[in-house]
């Protein structure tokens, strides 16, 4: 995906004017421009959601998030399937859309690749598929828009805190991966180890875990036996849940963490937040989950044949332990 950082934010601004525009114009979120045409007048909107799975906290605002903006108060009728990060599974729930005749399709990819055919097939039916959340390998041509976040940048956030913090003295890191094969695995990984080149921290492991609480915590255990709570410095945990198992897998070996060993992760959730805000996570990039409003705005868009962009960047920001204290309870996820 060819990618604009300049542009990010005049294009996430785009897209909130045109929401703020869809529904300034009457009660159910749609006005004449944004009333796609294709259900008729009155008529619902609907849109098949090929959703991830339920993998983490971050993954349950954002299916939150989406069901309230694709509500029928606000003119759509949402068909969700959840694939449980089954790729073949998830391919399968699009075929299913498509077969259904469903007016819009919207993806949280699984994984980037394998998208080729089925995203032709939904084109060669007219149906609009807009991305959210994660991207795909596929080209560009074969969906009309993406709102997300830059996994990269969010990488590289990480990597740069870590290379300020402990990058001067040797450091032996291991990773807890997400979803092998993932936009934010890939692009997570590629971000922070460019941010800490040159440093003293060394990638002693890294393996998949899933993304998933209890997949953070089972390769944290195995990290442990293998080089013990002294031979691991710092955790780089591509999203809060892993991270929150890995700090069960220290606990239970008898470490401290965030002291005996540090860890960074990446989200911003909840849990996540309060483990920093106690000290046992020490610094964490945020992955804000509620792109559902946007993601609504793009699909009233894309029908009523309004141009839209074709990468919609939000914006995310960064919390160490004091700035955590301070926001923690006026967050919404
Ligand atoms: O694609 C976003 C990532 O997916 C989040 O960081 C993670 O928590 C989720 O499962």
């Amino acid at each position: 995906m060819k990618k604009s950082f300049l542009s990010t934010i005049a294009l996430a601004g785009a897209a909130a004017l045109a929401l703020t525009a869809c529904s300034s114009g009457s009660d159910d979120g749609g006005d004449s421009s944004a009333d796609p045409g294709s259900g008729g007048d009155g008529e619902l909107i609907t849109v098949g959601f090929a959703q991830t799975g339920a993998e983490s906290g971050w993954r349950a605002a954002n299916t939150e998030s989406m069901e309230t903006a694709f509500s029928e108060e606000n003119g759509f009728e949402l068909v969700f399937n959840a694939a449980d990060n089954d790729p073949a599974a998830q391919i399968s729930a699009v075929r299913g859309f498509i077969n259904q005749g469903v007016d819009a399709i919207v993806i949280a990819p699984v994984v980037e690749d394998g998208w080729d055919d089925v995203l032709q097939e939904a084109a060669d039916a007219g149906i609009p598929v807009i991305l959210e959340d994660r991207t795909v390998s596929a080209s560009d041509d074969l969906y009309a828009t993406w709102v997300g976040l830059d996994f990269e940048e969010e990488g590289r956030m990480a990597g740069a805190w870590a290379a300020e913090q402990y990058g001067g003295e040797p450091t032996n890191m291991v990773v807890l991966e997400g979803t092998t094969g993932s936009a934010p695995a890939n692009d997570r990984a590629a971000g922070f180890s460019a941010a800490i080149e040159g440093t003293q921290i060394e990638t002693i492991a890294s393996q998949t875990g899933d993304f998933t609480r209890d997949g953070g915590k089972s390769v944290m255990e195995g990290y442990i036996a293998q080089y013990g709570i002294e031979g691991i410095d710092l955790v780089f945990a591509h999203n809060d849940d892993m991270g929150l198992g890995a700090i069960e897998a220290i606990e239970a070996a008898g470490g401290v963490p965030g002291e005996d060993i540090k860890i960074i992760t990446i989200d911003a959730v909840k849990d996540g937040m309060q483990a920093l805000v106690d000290g046992k996570i020490n610094y964490i990039v945020e992955c804000n989950p509620l792109l559902g409003d946007l993601a609504a705005g793009l699909v009233k868009d894309v029908l009523a044949g309004n141009e839209v962009e074709k990468t919609v960047y939000v914006e995310d920001q960064a919390f160490d332990q004091a700035a955590a204290a301070e926001v923690i309870d006026s967050r919404a996820y």
